[in-house]
């Protein structure tokens, strides 16, 4: 059985000490960071670019899970790279050369991720799994943080597992969205292993313990 890996998303964090927070996750025991790019375009919601990423390169040594919810991303992948980003997630919906993007994002040396929105079919990326390192199924849709986990996605994550495996594919399957101590179970169990988790964690009164939390959650409940 696989490990769950819980990935904070820094995008609930206090950015006025965007740097304690982040050596807070480090020490609670977080797994990966993950960081939701936004550019105005492909979501409503504007937040950071390169020089975020920078810093946080700086302050952590987990991985940077760096999600691009932003039109025309092959325009930041080199940027981002070089300030640090261990991998790179890309929406299928705004990648019409998903091929040649996640080719790159590779050659580049990060890890290659693909999102879905809770509307678009996992036949987006069927042709593509060769080249992805990271399937990330949103169970919201993409845009903010503390938004209600969408229940169907639960059923699109099994079928995104049985895809995956049917491929021989060791891609990460990550869900993104809506993730509590109550969700968390039933992705789990569907087949996820990669966990984001903006609102439960920063909004816990102990982050560290909610970060923990959510792992036992799944222990034992395959
Ligand atoms: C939503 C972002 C998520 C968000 C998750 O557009 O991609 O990563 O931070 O936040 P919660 O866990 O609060 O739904
Ligand atoms: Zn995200």
């Amino acid at each position: 059985m696989s490990t769950v890996r819980i990935a904070p998303s820094v995008l609930s964090a206090d950015f006025a000490k965007l740097g304690d927070e982040v050596a807070m996750l480090e020490q609670a025991s977080a797994d990966w960071i993950h960081v939701d790019v936004m550019d105005g375009r492909f979501v409503p919601n504007l937040t950071f670019g390169a020089k975020v990423i920078e810093t946080l390169r700086r302050r952590t040594a987990l991985p940077l899970d760096v999600h691009l919810m932003v039109v025309e991303p092959e325009r930041y992948f080199d940027d981002f790279v070089s300030a640090g980003a261990s991998g790179l997630t890309i929406h299928a919906e705004v990648a019409p050369h998903l091929h040649r993007q996640l080719g790159r994002i590779r050659e580049l040396g990060a890890t290659a991720g693909v999102a879905l929105n809770p509307s678009t079919p996992l036949s987006a990326v069927e042709e593509v799994l060769v080249l992805t390192d990271l399937l990330l199924v949103m169970s919201v849709n993409p845009g903010f943080g503390g938004q209600q986990f969408i229940r169907a996605s639960v059923e699109k994550i099994a079928r995104a597992r049985q895809m995956l495996d049917a491929a021989g594919s060791r891609a990460t399957l990550e869900v993104d969205g809506g993730i509590n101590r109550q969700t968390i179970v039933d992705c789990w169990r569907a087949g996820a292993d990669t966990f984001v988790a903006g609102n439960a964690v920063f909004a816990a009164a102990d982050p560290g313990a909610e970060i923990a939390a959510l792992r036992n959650a799944c222990a034992h409940r395959a």
